[in-house]
């Protein structure tokens, strides 16, 4: 067996995927054929997708995010999304919803496009074995109180939706840092809601530290730990995951060049690594091409792989059961 097959085969979790950014030119075109209006050329669709650094990146998420409108789109686009994540050996999503920017720029109700991500969350647990956690993030560059309508909205919908686990924060932190959400993660957690944040993606290691006074649990990208040496020592000590994504930084130019990545160094210093895709559709990879640039260009071994799909459970929020069965799976996959 070669290795694409055992990656394939190896059962993983994808911890740090935003829906949004799961979808692809082609299907804004088949979206936009069955919305009113001019239909959108695939070429048009395609240029959406442009950007040349992380400030570009932001707006071509916005851009993308802008063309899913009715339930019926954010239900397909789950779907697909899914069906892709299966046919990876993904047995496990925590998938972020960008909550913040349908609120802000969309200014539309939130619950019937949840609704149509809820249809296609259930269809494909049921027909594909797949599970799907959804945390709500926020735009942190909107500010508190915009963040306290989506933390609120989890907060209010879990109950009827045990499905939503979390919140997080995205967007530009070199305009915003952690500190202003405190009492709004506090409140999140009081309501049950699991802690997450991007942190140290654009910034340096004080960002990761704001992240981790306000009590997030799992830190997206935390790129800029490495010039840290304390911050190791304690990430090491606490074994807080990290979202690794590391075709996301080198395509949005956060890490210039992939020799410069510290993924191995993390590995090796004994962090809590995950290995994640972000926004696949917008920088053309996907959890399974994360692991293979893991093997091929930072030199994992099968074993090492095998441990970074056993951290990809671990770091999850999947209920203990759970987590057991499948790192016994990951264990005696031969
Ligand atoms: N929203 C979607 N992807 C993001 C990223 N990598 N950083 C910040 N915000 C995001
Ligand atoms: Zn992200």
């Amino acid at each position: 067996m070669g290795s694409s097959s055992f990656i394939r085969r190896l059962p993983k979790a994808e911890l740090h995927l935003h829906l949004e950014g799961t979808v692809t030119p082609e299907t804004l075109v088949e979206l936009s054929a069955r919305h009113s209006g001019p239909p959108l050329e695939l070429a048009q669709a395609r240029a959406l997708y442009e950007y040349t650094d992380f400030t570009g990146f932001l707006m071509a998420f916005k851009a993308v995010s802008e063309h899913l409108r009715t339930p019926e789109d954010y239900e397909f686009v789950t779907w697909r999304m899914l069906e892709r994540l299966a046919r990876q050996g993904v047995v496990h999503a925590e998938v972020y919803v960008s909550v913040g920017v349908i609120y802000y720029w969309r200014r539309c109700e939130f619950e019937p496009l949840f609704l149509g991500m809820e249809r296609a969350r259930a269809r494909a647990e049921a027909e594909l074995g797949i599970s799907l956690y959804w945390i709500f993030d926020a735009v942190r560059h909107f500010g508190p109180e915009e963040a306290a309508r989506v933390f609120r909205k989890a907060a209010e919908l879990r109950p009827q939706f045990p499905s939503i686990v979390g919140i997080g924060i995205g967007g530009d932190e070199r305009r915003v840092g952690a500190e202003p959400f405190r009492e709004l993660y506090a409140e999140a957690r009081d309501a049950g809601l699991r802690l997450t944040a991007h942190a140290g993606e654009t910034v340096g290691p004080e960002s990761i530290w704001g992240a981790i006074n306000i009590g997030a649990e799992r830190l997206g990208h935390a790129l800029s730990a490495v010039h840290d040496p304390e911050l190791m020592d304690l990430l090491a000590e606490r074994q807080i995951a990290v979202e690794i994504c590391v075709t996301s930084n080198l395509r949005t130019g956060c890490c210039p060049r992939v020799e410069d990545h510290p993924l191995r160094r993390y590995f090796d210093s004994g962090l809590m690594v995950t290995l994640n895709s972000d926004d696949p559709a917008l920088f053309q990879s996907d959890l399974e091409d994360e692991y293979c640039l893991a093997r091929k260009g930072f030199g994992f071994t099968e074993e090492q792989l095998r441990e970074l799909a056993a951290n990809s459970i671990e770091a999850s929020f999947l209920q203990a059961e759970r987590k057991v069965t499948l790192l016994r799976r990951i264990e005696s996959l031969e």
